[in-house]
Parts: C-alpha cells; sequence; structure tokens
C-alpha cells in the first residue's frame, strides 16, 4: 500500500446527493438514497467481507447493495475502503459505480486514491463516473492526485475536464489549510 504522508482529513462535508429516494440523514450531514445496514456488535474483518459480497452481489436488489455501501462507508477503515473499491469494477451498472465515487469523496480516506485514479484513467468508463471520481480526488487533497486531475484537464470529455478544473480547484484549496472554501478578500467583504 501507498503511503500518503500528505493526506489531510477533512473534518467535514456539505456534499448533499441530489438523487433522494430515501431520505436518511447520514454521518455526512448528506442525504442518502438508502440507509446503512445496521450496526453489527462485532465489527470484524469477517463483517466487512461480508459487506463487500452483498456490496457486490447482482443477485440482489440495488437498494440493499447501497446499504451496504453506506455501512462500508460509515465504517471507513482501509478495509472497509478497499472493500468499497471493489465496487469501482461493478460489471453493469454506472449508476453504482458512481456512487461509490460519490461516497469516496465523502470519506476523503488517502486508501481510496488509487482506486479513483484507475478510474480517472479509464477513458471506457462512462463520463460520470469519472466526473465524480474527479472530484473525490480533489476533495481528498492526496498529492499524487495533482498530476492526474492536470492531465485530463484536457480529456476528450467535457464533463470530466470540467471536474477536473473544479476538483484541482478543490485539491488547492484542501492543500492550503484555508478555512472556507472561497475565501473573499478583505475590501470585497467590507462592501457586501
Ligand atoms: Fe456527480
Amino acid at each position: 500500500m501507498a503511503e500518503f504522508s500528505s493526506f489531510k482529513t477533512r473534518s467535514f462535508t456539505t456534499k448533499v446527493t441530489p438523487h433522494i429516494v430515501y431520505a436518511n440523514f447520514s454521518a455526512y450531514t448528506s442525504i442518502d438514497p438508502a440507509p446503512p445496514l445496521p450496526l453489527q456488535q462485532n465489527e470484524s474483518s469477517e463483517l466487512v467481507q461480508k459487506l463487500r459480497s452483498q456490496l457486490n452481489d447482482q443477485s440482489l436488489p440495488l437498494f440493499h447493495r447501497y446499504r451496504a455501501m453506506f455501512r462500508l462507508r460509515d465504517l471507513g477503515t482501509e478495509e472497509a475502503v478497499l472493500a468499497l473499491a471493489t465496487g469501482l469494477k461493478d460489471p453493469q451498472s454506472a449508476l453504482f459505480r458512481h456512487e461509490i465515487a460519490y461516497v469516496f469523496g465523502q470519506l476523503c480516506s488517502p486508501y481510496s486514491v488509487p482506486a479513483l485514479i484507475d478510474c480517472l484513467r479509464n477513458t471506457s468508463e462512462m463520463a460520470m463516473v469519472r466526473h465524480e471520481a474527479a472530484e473525490a480526488l480533489g476533495s481528498i487533497g492526496a498529492e499524487e492526485a495533482e498530476e492526474i486531475l492536470l492531465e485530463f484537464e484536457s480529456d476528450k470529455e467535457r464533463i470530466v475536464r470540467e471536474s477536473c478544473v473544479v476538483a484541482r480547484d478543490m485539491w488547492e484549496f484542501e492543500r492550503s489549510g484555508e478555512m472556507e472554501y472561497a475565501v473573499i478578500p478583505g475590501n470585497v467583504q467590507s462592501t457586501i
């Protein structure tokens, strides 16, 4: 596993999912489309593996797979993040892969960075999924993401190009240690 010495944890997120199917306020202040599966007494490795297989089980309803996804997000351990990353290879649903990238943007874990970079680099992937991977990389602010965000600012897909521009702005903010995303200069602030 690569080292992420430059990783910076975000203390909160303000993202709100746009596709509200089921109102469930999460630990991330978002309204998730499905509630996480219930917490277990024993948050063991066995549980993570069970959640991982539910996450990827094509025979389960998408709603249940989303519940496994949000439980893994809320666990947030390295093992849980690596389990979530397997969902980026879902063979059927771009929406599902997009949602995995979205929760990685919420989670801001350095362990998701290699999978997100692979996703953004994969030009066969749907633009919507790559867009979300770019934004997650911007939110995480890992050092190794800058180069790839710059590279794909010239992607042939407009949504990817624009997402990389926005993500690099987010990335610079995350690296800067500023308290506000858009800092209003003092002389402008006094006229508001
Ligand atoms: Fe999105």
